[in-house]
């Protein structure tokens, strides 16, 4: 019997799974994307695209689509529509399983000083004027408009519109992965003494945090927001063995 599994993605991750559930005989692999990116990269699998209308409007949509699996493999700062997928496979039904990336932990030579929002992120810098690397997404560095006294270099995938209301900000366009060698190169090209990240995990975005501790600067370091509690697995290799092993059958 065929499985339908829809996969909430917009990361690295949630691709590589989804191309490997669709290998399997009995699945037929969905990924919903928010469409937030202008151009994403291929995907591999049959992908819907936009929000559903909340975790009323993700139930109705499992119901329809007759979906026996969820997955949620969204980035960890997602946390809204992870809440939405957790009470949606309630109201519906449908088990769920989340791939859950785990964070980064500071090590020796680090700098961090970890913080809870952007807002409190913007706070840390201090008033007295730094070079700033902002490695957030585009929805979040409006935030630093409120401290127009640093230098700013804020790299994303799509460019950010409106620019930011400050005297000085460098913009780049670039989508990962970086490598440490590059970021060093670049926090040392604009002076850089200060990065703000996220809490990501994983391989691909780290190459900054490790390029900041290489150079000996601060890394102000957004916490991670708080996450249902469904079951899950840390990397795709273990969610997709245990989707493999057990079948889809056995969470039904
Ligand atoms: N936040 C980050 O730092 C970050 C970084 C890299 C990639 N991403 C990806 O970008 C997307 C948006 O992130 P966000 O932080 O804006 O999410 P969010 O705040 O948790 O979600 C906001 C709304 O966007 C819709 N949505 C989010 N992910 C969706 C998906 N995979 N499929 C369909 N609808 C989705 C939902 O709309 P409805 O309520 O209408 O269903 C959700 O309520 C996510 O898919 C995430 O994996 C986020």
């Amino acid at each position: 019997m065929t499985h339908r599994i829809l996969i909430l993605g917009g990361t690295t991750e949630a691709r590589q799974l989804a191309g490997k559930l669709a290998a399997g005989a009995d699945c037929l692999v969905t990924l919903s994307l928010a469409g937030r990116t202008e151009s994403p990269v291929a995907q591999g699998v049959p992908v819907r695209t936009g929000g559903f209308g909340g975790a009323d409007g993700l139930a109705a949509h499992l119901r329809e689509t007759g979906i026996d699996l969820l997955i949620d493999a969204t980035h960890p700062y997602a946390a809204q529509i992870s809440a939405n997928a957790a009470q949606a496979a309630r109201m519906a039904g449908v088990p769920v399983l989340a791939l859950r990336r785990p964070g980064w932990e500071p090590v020796e030579g680090d700098r961090w000083t970890q913080v809870d929002t952007t807002g409190d992120a913007v706070q840390a810098l201090g008033p007295a004027p730094r070079h700033v690397f902002l490695a957030l997404g585009r929805q979040e560095v409006a935030a630093f408009e409120a401290a127009p006294q640093h230098h700013y270099l804020i790299r994303s995938v799509d460019p950010v519109e409106p620019k930011l209301a400050v005297p000085d900000a460098t913009y780049l366009l670039a989508r990962g992965p970086f490598r440490e060698t590059e970021e060093r190169a670049l926090l040392e090209k604009h002076r850089i003494d200060a990065v703000v990240s996220k809490n990501s995990g994983g391989e691909a975005t780290y190459g900054k945090i490790a390029a900041a501790r290489a150079v000996g600067i601060e890394v102000v370091m957004v916490r991670r927001p708080a996450l249902p509690d469904v079951p899950s697995a840390e990397t795709v290799e273990a969610l997709a063995a245990i989707v493999n092993q057990f079948g889809v059958d056995h969470f039904l």
